[in-house]
């Protein structure tokens, strides 16, 4: 493969943007201080190398959108960052801690929460029994019997803090849309005070009304601060809407990543296009 065709970023790329070696530079980097910083994460499953050397930043406060096609590595990442899996190479700060991290329990406790698109739901429940799932509120004395009251008004303020419209908490989790089960998990994510929260593909199969409720959702957390976002994403225009800066992940690697404001879907896709040609060319590459 021509390797200027993956090291440059794309005819109208502006200066300083990150190339396919995955390091970021100055003028890609957050302009927070960093609350996720991984270098050179690998990981292999078997033969599998899903995970080739990626470079990665998170300012406090900021939203990152991971962009990239199937089996590109996006999931892995986030996987990692959740401690779901274990890199089998490279290094991860959390918070400016050189951090391994052992176990979902583990990233929990240091603030990072993930939303996966499976959401982990119990349908049958309520929505404020769900908010409470496995850290339910229970009365004092010797039965600790539920405090059903106490996490009814809990989770009706959680969600009316962060905009979240529902007829009622009481309402089983499986009558609501789509889109408001989505924003029931980010509530209960946010709500366990999560620092950094992992989003993977949150729009996946929703209209555009529905997507739309969990945009204004992500930005209303973002403008309440205290919260930096990944969010792996397929739309390249919901993305640049959302995110401060954008990732493309290709086979395994970063092959792009820059401010949105300082691309565009037509630069994005460019890059996606090339990349593919040049796939096609060389297939083993
Ligand atoms: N547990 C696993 N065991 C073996 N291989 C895996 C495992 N998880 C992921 N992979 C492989 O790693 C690569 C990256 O997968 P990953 O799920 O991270 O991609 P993705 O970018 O999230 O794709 P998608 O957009 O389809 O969700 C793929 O080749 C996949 O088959
Ligand atoms: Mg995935």
């Amino acid at each position: 493969m021509d390797e200027s065709q993956t090291t440059s970023p794309g005819m109208g790329a502006a200066p300083g943007a990150t190339g396919a070696t995955g390091a970021p530079s100055a003028l890609s980097a957050p302009d927070a201080p960093l609350a996720v910083r991984g270098d050179k994460l690998v990981k292999r499953f078997g033969a599998v190398t899903a995970l080739d050397g990626v470079s990665l930043t998170l300012g406090k406060g900021e939203i990152l959108g991971i962009l990239g096609d199937n089996g590109a590595g996006k999931s892995t990442l986030v996987k990692i960052l959740t401690g779901f899996h274990q890199q089998t190479g490279g290094t991860l700060h959390i918070d400016g801690q050189e951090t391994l991290l052992r176990s979902v329990d583990h990233a929990r406790a240091l603030g990072i929460e993930c939303v996966y698109q499976d959401l982990a739901l119990a349908n049958s429940l309520s929505i404020y029994h769900n908010m409470f799932l496995n850290r339910e509120i229970v009365r004092r004395g010797p039965f600790r019997l539920l405090d059903h009251k106490q996490m009814r008004e809990r989770a009706a303020q959680c969600l009316d803090d962060i905009g979240v419209h529902v007829p009622s908490v009481d309402l089983p989790v499986e009558r609501l849309s789509g889109g408001q089960r989505q924003a029931i998990a980010v509530a209960r994510a946010v709500h366990s005070n999560a620092k950094i929260l992992l989003l993977d593909e949150p729009l996946a199969a929703m209209g555009a009304r529905e997507a739309g409720l969990i945009i204004d959702l992500v930005m209303r957390l973002k403008e309440k601060g205290g919260l930096s976002i990944i969010m792996i994403m397929h739309n390249y225009a919901q993305t640049l809407d959302i995110a401060d800066r954008i990732m493309l992940m290709q086979r395994g690697r970063v092959t792009y990543e820059q401010k949105s404001a300082l691309t565009s879907v037509a630069e994005l896709m460019d890059i996606v296009r090339r990349e593919y040609r040049a796939m096609r060319a060389n297939p083993t590459h």
